[in-house]
């Protein structure tokens, strides 16, 4: 073995001693298989009419898009989500991307690019923010000031205390955190943004379809700015894939001139973008489900509460049960396996040392009985 390959070797027998190597699970096929490890929030992955609205799209438009957006690969259906998307949230325009995490890494790099902006830029993050965030930051060379997780009162005192300087800010949050489930006052977060003079910019990942009086997200009953970015995505309530960010005009030329991965990126295929598109026409029809959705997970943490467990500050459709010990998760999560129930063991780096957890994404696609089974199992951990 050569030293770099025994470098490798060596870095995944240090991951295995302790606790945090990543193995990919085994296809499931029995029926009876209960799946807790997906974001699947509004069980549309399977919906028929998303699967041939894909086959229609690629029909009418080809299975890929052939090339870049700015090249060969501008079709009608991507400008049509994308003017579907600016008009239900409340904005001039929208850009998609062939995910969230390329729509977050590049947007957030092109919008703290130093160059443009003449300094580093000031960067306020909630400090539980998504790694392709904190990408984006890195990619940029922005150094981020971290708040306490959704404690607005921090951020408000670090924006304070950065009053006299004259560059440029930024504030970057999610609305529904992925690995906590709980939420940012997104209402809060626009009022310091206007406040502070900053540009606010949120991540909407799992709050859309699930949030909203139609199912747009949490900023959708929020008065924005006309600076203010709302990212989202297509791969977790839409039950595609994808991301999109909705923006100004201007933000929009700037993205389709300065985000790398705009440019440098074959536009999403239109099978993709056709599902999406379906999928986002549906949001507001599926006001039950979602009402359902969040019903039964107030339901699930108090079952489990009751049952002694830890899911810390969640009050969404996400519920962790925090175990604490990376190795004990991966108990947790291999006993459950065994009674054909998968749920993810979320382990440090995505989460805090010491915060290791069960993640539970709860789907509108579950029953009463699906709930119970998996209460039980847990409960007898
Ligand atoms: C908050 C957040 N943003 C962005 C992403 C990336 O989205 P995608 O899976 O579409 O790449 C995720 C994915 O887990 C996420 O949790």
């Amino acid at each position: 073995m050569t030293d770099l390959l025994r470098r490798y070797s060596d870095s995944l027998a240090v991951l295995e001693r302790d606790g945090l190597l990543r193995r990919l699970p085994a296809p499931e096929t029995s029926p009876d298989f209960l799946d807790f490890s997906g974001n699947d929030y509004l069980g549309l992955a399977r919906r028929p009419e998303l699967v041939e609205a894909a086959a229609v799209a690629g029909r009418v438009h080809g299975a890929g898009a052939t090339g870049s957006r700015l090249l060969s690969g501008n079709t009608p259906l991507h400008e049509a989500l994308e003017a579907r998307i600016a008009l239900d949230k409340g904005t001039d325009a929208a850009l998609v991307f062939s995910s969230g995490y390329q729509a977050n890494a590049t947007c957030i790099a092109a919008l703290l690019d130093k160059g443009v902006l003449g300094a580093e830029p000031l960067v306020f993050a909630d400090r539980l923010n998504h790694a392709s965030m904190h990408l984006g930051c890195t990619l940029a060379g922005a150094r981020q000031i971290r708040y306490r997780h959704l404690d607005l009162a921090h951020l408000q005192a670090l924006l304070e205390r950065h009053q006299e300087d004259r560059r440029p800010r930024v504030i970057l949050s999610e609305t529904v955190f992925g690995m906590d489930g709980d939420m940012a006052d997104a209402a809060r977060l626009q009022a310091l943004a206007l406040r502070y003079g900053a540009l606010l910019y949120l991540d909407e990942a799992h709050a859309t379809g699930v949030f909203g009086p139609r199912g747009y997200g949490l900023a959708e009953a929020v008065d924005l700015a006309p600076g203010t970015v709302v990212m989202g995505t297509f791969s977790k309530a839409l039950g595609v894939s994808g991301g999109y960010v909705a923006c100004s005009a201007l933000v929009r030329d700037y993205l389709v001139n300065k985000a790398g991965g705009f440019i440098f990126s074959t536009a999403p295929s239109p099978l993709v973008l056709g599902a999406a598109l379906r999928a986002w026409e549906l949001l507001p029809e599926l006001t039950r489900e979602r009402s359902a959705l969040l019903l039964r997970a107030a339901r699930l943490r108090l079952g489990l509460r009751e049952a002694g467990l830890d899911t810390g500050t969640s009050s969404t459709h996400i519920v962790p049960v925090i175990l604490g010990s990376a190795q004990r998760t991966v108990q947790a999560r291999d006993a459950l396996s065994a009674q054909g129930i998968r749920v993810a063991a979320v382990r440090p780096p995505t989460v805090p040392k010491g915060a290791s957890r069960l993640r539970l994404g709860l789907s509108a696609a579950h029953s009463d009985q699906d709930l119970q089974r998996l209460l039980e199992a847990l409960r007898s951990l």
